[in-house]
């Protein structure tokens, strides 16, 4: 079995070789751009471990594995755009330093050569795959619609919320995982378990994002802080505040969702302090990873083999970036 940096090093080693032809290179640079910036690599590897949990790696894992993070890199570009977001992973977003025309362009790019690269394995394998990765990517864009839709809206449940991160974030983790196991050819009982293992921790993984959004350092972060609070976002620590804050905190958060001081992030950042957002956020954090584990633990595998996603696991919760 191998670690998670060891599955990250051989990933980089196949993926590192540019991923679009050089001409025009004012499309494809920008494509090329943010794969380029690093990012975690969280989704290939999560792909070549759920093959490794059951089997040998095999090469059709390093096709799904790029796929998958050429299909996580167009969601990036697209939502960057969406989200207005200036930064990420430490450098210019791919509207900003290319304007938006490209960064739409270069995303349906970035998209289309993740089909490419699934469709590289086995016709077989294919079949099987295929169904998994297009509902989940359909499922993606129905999340991020939520997302925004909710930005608009000025009162979200926290179910509301854990269905559209489900959706935006969550099952493609959990989808990752399941194509892995999928080429490592795991019995139907255990592959669902490990959906529902990716799921779950894929809730707790965005659960941490939206915290370090907030509250994370600008310097290990790589995006900007705060830029949930601009936009409005209805993330759990905003549903928590709105339901929790004292009356007067409460009157002063409805009125800042409606304008935009200067200071509305320190301003906010107040109030999700007040309302006691942080024990809030880790208690949210461990319900989902609990619930990650119990799916992990009733994978019929030897426990010996699941180590690695159980470090994956505690990394991901507790991250900084
Ligand atoms: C960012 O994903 C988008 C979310 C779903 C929160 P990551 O945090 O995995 O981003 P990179 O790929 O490591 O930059
Ligand atoms: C984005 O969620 C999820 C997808 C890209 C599908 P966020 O908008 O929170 O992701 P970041 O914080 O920009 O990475
Ligand atoms: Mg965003
Ligand atoms: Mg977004
Ligand atoms: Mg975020």
């Amino acid at each position: 079995m191998k670690s998670f940096e060891e599955l990250l090093k051989s990933f980089e080693t196949y993926f590192s070789e540019r991923q679009f032809p050089s001409s025009p290179a004012t499309l494809y640079d920008p494509a090329q751009y943010i794969l380029g910036i690093g990012g975690k690599r969280v989704r290939p590897v999560c792909v070549l471990m759920g093959n490794e949990l059951f089997d040998d790696l095999k090469e059709d894992a390093y096709h799904v594995a790029a796929a998958v993070e050429l299909f996580h890199n167009f969601t990036l570009i697209h939502d960057d755009i969406m989200d207005k977001a200036p930064l990420r992973r430490g450098m210019q977003t791919v509207h900003t330093k290319y304007g938006e025309p490209t960064a739409i362009l270069a995303g349906d790019a970035t998209f289309v050569q993740s089909y490419v690269k699934l469709s590289a394995i086995q016709p077989p394998l294919l079949q099987e795959v295929m169904p998994l990765f297009n509902r989940t990517a359909l499922e993606v864009c129905e999340g991020q619609q939520l997302d925004m839709d909710f930005e608009q809206k000025a009162s979200v449940s926290l179910d509301e919320y854990v269905e559209m991160i489900t959706l935006k974030t969550s099952v493609l983790l959990a989808a990752s995982l399941k194509l892995g196991s999928i080429i490592g050819g795991a019995s139907k009982g255990n592959r669902d378990h490990l959906y529902e293992f990716g799921k779950n921790l894929g809730i707790a993984f965005q659960i941490q994002d939206d915290y370090l959004d907030a509250f994370g350092d600008p310097a290990k972060f790589g995006k900007q802080v705060g830029g949930d609070i601009l936009a409005n976002k209805k993330t759990f620590l905003m549903i928590h505040a709105l339901e929790t804050a004292s009356p007067s905190d409460k009157e002063k958060l409805e009125q800042l969702l409606q304008s935009n001081p200067e200071d509305k992030i320190a301003q906010v950042l107040a109030i999700f302090k007040n309302a006691g957002v942080d024990s809030w956020a880790l208690q949210l954090k461990n319900e989902y990873f609990e619930k990650a584990l119990q799916h992990l633990d009733a994978i019929a595998v030897m426990s010996k083999r699941k180590e690695p996603l159980q470090q994956l696991a505690k990394f991901l919760i507790q991250r900084e970036y």
